[in-house]
């Protein structure tokens, strides 16, 4: 690459309408000029969930006013861009589609290339954009949305090491949550009340822990939460503020020892390929959980990959990643045209089998 490259781009396949713009130096460097997200949050929290009607209306209605906001922050105009890139999949399908739509009209209007983008590959080709690490590294995916291992390989060359076969962690948590009455989103609540709990108290399961391999399975573990619960109401009429804490942090650890030795075996496969740097990265609202980020990266650190978790406003949705993806793919010489089209599915490794699941934030892929 001899010149700078600066791509505008947008995200709109969940709940949060975004637009960036992103510049890569010769030295490729990437530079965040500016990173616009408006969250649907209180439209939906009635529902207790994502409604997808109103997630496309919402983005069709906002994508404009992030797109100015994004170049008026980044102090761009249209024909300061190379490039403009969008979310093309997977996700809610109407968001998808008002995006590549909006996009599309971008893109003709000021004669730039158009690239699509995985939002998957996003988050995965964050910590290229956050901390520059080379390639092949070990990625965690894991929000209310996605859970998946992931050697990244290249911008365009994933190989998917398991997954969850149901729910995935954040909406456990969203569950948990609401079984226990507390607030939405569920994972910093059942975090919080986790920190009076006692541990020793509710030994929940550790579902897939004696099967091999990488996948993974959540499910269980709330129902296990329900039972639990409705015992407690049964014995003793209601739950003390006590036995809630102890729930959570039962909940919390359960989650937290199966995300352990699941990246235990994942990282073992990874390294068994000897990468120069070893690296592991995660990815998703729940890293943010300080338990298990702990204990993930006492798992990397003590096989010798360095650990790495992006800021959490580039761990969750944004546009910022789907620009830097989609100046990677520039790069690398690809283009899209007006035949791009919305995909509610599109798995990152292609070779792998499909996974099982499709929560509340749409397709796991
Ligand atoms: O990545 P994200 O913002 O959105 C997608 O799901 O795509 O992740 C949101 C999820 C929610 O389910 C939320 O409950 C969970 O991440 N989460 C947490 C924590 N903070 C957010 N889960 C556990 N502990 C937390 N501190
Ligand atoms: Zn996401």
């Amino acid at each position: 690459m001899t010149e700078t490259l600066t791509i505008l781009g947008l995200e709109s396949s969940c709940d949060d309408t975004a637009a960036a713009v992103v510049r890569i130096s010769h030295d490729h460097s990437p530079q965040i000029l500016s990173s616009v997200v408006h969250g649907q949050t209180d439209l939906h929290e009635s529902f207790g969930g994502v409604v997808p009607e109103i997630a496309a209306r919402a983005h069709a209605e906002k994508l404009d006013i992030c797109v100015k906001e994004a170049l008026a922050q980044a102090n761009m105009l249209f024909s300061g861009l190379d490039a403009i890139a969008v979310t093309s999949g997977p996700g809610l399908i109407g968001g998808v589609i008002s995006g590549v739509m909006c996009a599309k009209g971008l893109a003709a209007g000021a004669g730039l290339p158009l690239i699509g983008v995985n939002h998957l590959a996003g988050h995965a080709l964050t910590p290229r954009l956050t901390d520059q690490i080379a390639y092949p590294y070990l990625m965690l995916l894991v929000s209310g949305g996605h859970c998946q291992f992931l050697i990244v390989r290249g911008c365009n060359d994933f190989t998917r090491l398991g997954g969850t076969i149901d729910d995935a962690p954040g909406e456990a948590f969203d569950k948990t949550a609401r079984l226990l009455g507390l607030p939405q989103p569920g994972g910093p609540a059942v975090e919080s009340a986790a920190k009076t709990g006692d541990p020793s108290r509710y030994n929940l399961p550790r579902p897939l822990l004696d099967r091999p391999g990488c996948d993974m399975s959540f499910s269980g573990l709330k129902t296990a939460v329900l039972r639990a619960r409705d015992q407690q109401v049964s014995e003793k009429g209601g739950l003390s503020l006590q036995d809630r804490a102890d729930l959570c942090v039962g909940f919390q650890t359960a989650v937290r020892d199966v995300l352990a030795e699941k990246t235990r075996r994942a990282l073992s496969l990874y390294l068994s390929e000897s990468p120069e740097t070893p690296a592991f990265a995660v990815a998703g609202g729940v890293a943010a959980n300080q338990a298990i980020r702990a204990a993930l990266e006492t798992v990397s650190t003590d096989s010798g990959a360095l650990f790495i978790a992006p800021p959490l406003a580039l761990c969750t949705d944004n546009a910022a990643m789907i620009a830097y993806a989609g100046a990677e793919l520039f790069v690398g010489g690809h283009r899209d045209d007006m035949a791009l089209s919305a995909r509610p599915r599109w798995p990152l490794d292609q070779a792998s089998p499909a996974m099982l699941g499709s929560g509340k934030k749409g397709a796991k892929a």
